[in-house]
């Protein structure tokens, strides 16, 4: 790590620990960020002048808000092909606790021994008995890569689970075999939950992998993370059960209208055929980018999860070279490789500028 890499970090937890919110949100960052939440803080899915506090209604609103909200999530399953399609305003995290809870209360469940912590915390929460299962490691990469059809099939005929959670895609943008993975699940009547929280713009392009929505039976999207959505919005869909009675359960009586209102607007944008050529633009920008340098290697199944090495440099020299000389933040980085996220908001300026840095390794 470098002198300047330790002085912005000192710097950082410095702000952090001095600073208040109010203080913090109004301190521009100058960072190119590669980063969660996607939308770069200038995608407009909604008008730009929205008043979230006229919008701000509650339930005793004569304009009965639960029925709209009803008929919104009903649309919207319609657009996704699914069962049930419910907004979250609790991030993904609340759709993995509301499906294990819908579909594996005091039951048994597998979860992957390194997944986001909400996978074990849902487990807990419902109560169930939990079977961890491990995920081969690709050491070139420094990545962990999601089951083959045949390492389930393995899983099960060892231990006989309810329920499983598969992350596809993964941090890094690898996407197992969810189909595969499907019908092994039909054939040993286990409820297969995917947690695709980096996959929401996935239904709405052909050119990126096939989504989970149409197949599990139950997937959970965060639309924060590169659908372009405002931190922390989110969907659970469910070709399952109803969660509702589990959403419930965990979330408030005074949801935020305006946030679901921006769920709703998110949707019919990726849905409208503007959201889909930004989508195609983007992947398209991302080629570009990937054609025009031949001095990185990159890999992984989901072009908009750069992830990217180079020879003679570990993933921590890359990213804080990024960091300290370009003025590039990526979003996650391990000993071998480093990964820069795209999502809607990611412009074509911004890939030239990280194009122009890489350029110079
Ligand atoms: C794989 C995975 N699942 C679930 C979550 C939780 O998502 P959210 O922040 O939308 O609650 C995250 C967050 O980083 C994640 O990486």
């Amino acid at each position: 790590m470098s002198v300047i890499h330790l002085f912005n970090i000192i710097r950082l937890y410095a702000i952090i620990f001095f600073m208040n919110l109010i203080k913090i949100l109004k301190k521009k960052n100058s960072k190119l960020l590669f980063t969660t939440p996607s939308h770069s803080g200038k995608l407009f899915i909604l008008h730009k002048f929205y008043n979230w506090y006229k919008a701000d209604i509650s339930e005793v609103d004569a304009y009965n808000p639960q029925k709209a909200l009803f008929n919104a999530e009903k649309k919207a399953s319609e657009i996704y092909g699914t069962k049930f399609t419910k907004f979250l305003t609790n991030g993904s995290t609340s759709g993995v606790i509301a499906s294990v809870l819908t579909c594996a209360k005091n039951k048994k469940i597998m979860i992957w021994e390194k997944a986001h912590p909400c996978h074990k915390n849902a487990a807990s929460l419902a109560n169930c008995e939990i079977i961890s299962y491990e995920l081969d490691y690709n050491r070139s990469w420094g990545v962990y890569v999601p089951p083959k059809p045949s390492q389930i099939e393995n899983l099960f005929s060892k231990n006989k689970p309810d329920a499983i959670i598969i992350t596809s895609p993964t941090y890094e943008g690898l996407v197992a075999d969810i189909r595969g993975i499907k019908q092994i699940c039909d054939k040993h009547n286990v409820k297969l939950i995917v947690d695709e929280a980096h996959g929401a713009l996935y239904p709405f392009c052909d050119k990126l992998p096939e989504s989970a929505v149409k197949i599990a039976d139950y997937t959970i999207q965060s639309l924060h993370k590169t659908a372009g959505g405002i931190n922390p919005t989110a969907l659970l869909h469910s070709n399952d059960l109803d969660p509702q009675e589990a959403l419930k359960m965990i979330n408030t009586t005074s949801p935020s209208y305006p946030m679901l209102m921006t769920i709703e607007s998110n949707i019919n944008y990726l849905n409208s055929k503007r959201g889909k050529r930004s989508i195609e633009d983007l992947i398209k920008n991302i080629e570009t980018l990937r054609n025009e340098l031949n001095n990185i290697e990159f890999f992984g199944d989901d072009i908009t999860k750069i992830l990217i090495k180079k020879e003679g440099l570990t993933g921590e020299e890359l990213s804080s070279i990024l960091y300290d000389k370009y003025n590039i933040e990526d979003e996650r980085t391990n000993e071998v490789s480093t990964m820069l996220l795209c999502g809607l908001g990611t412009t074509k300026e911004k890939l030239n500028r990280l194009k122009k840095a890489l350029k110079k390794f």
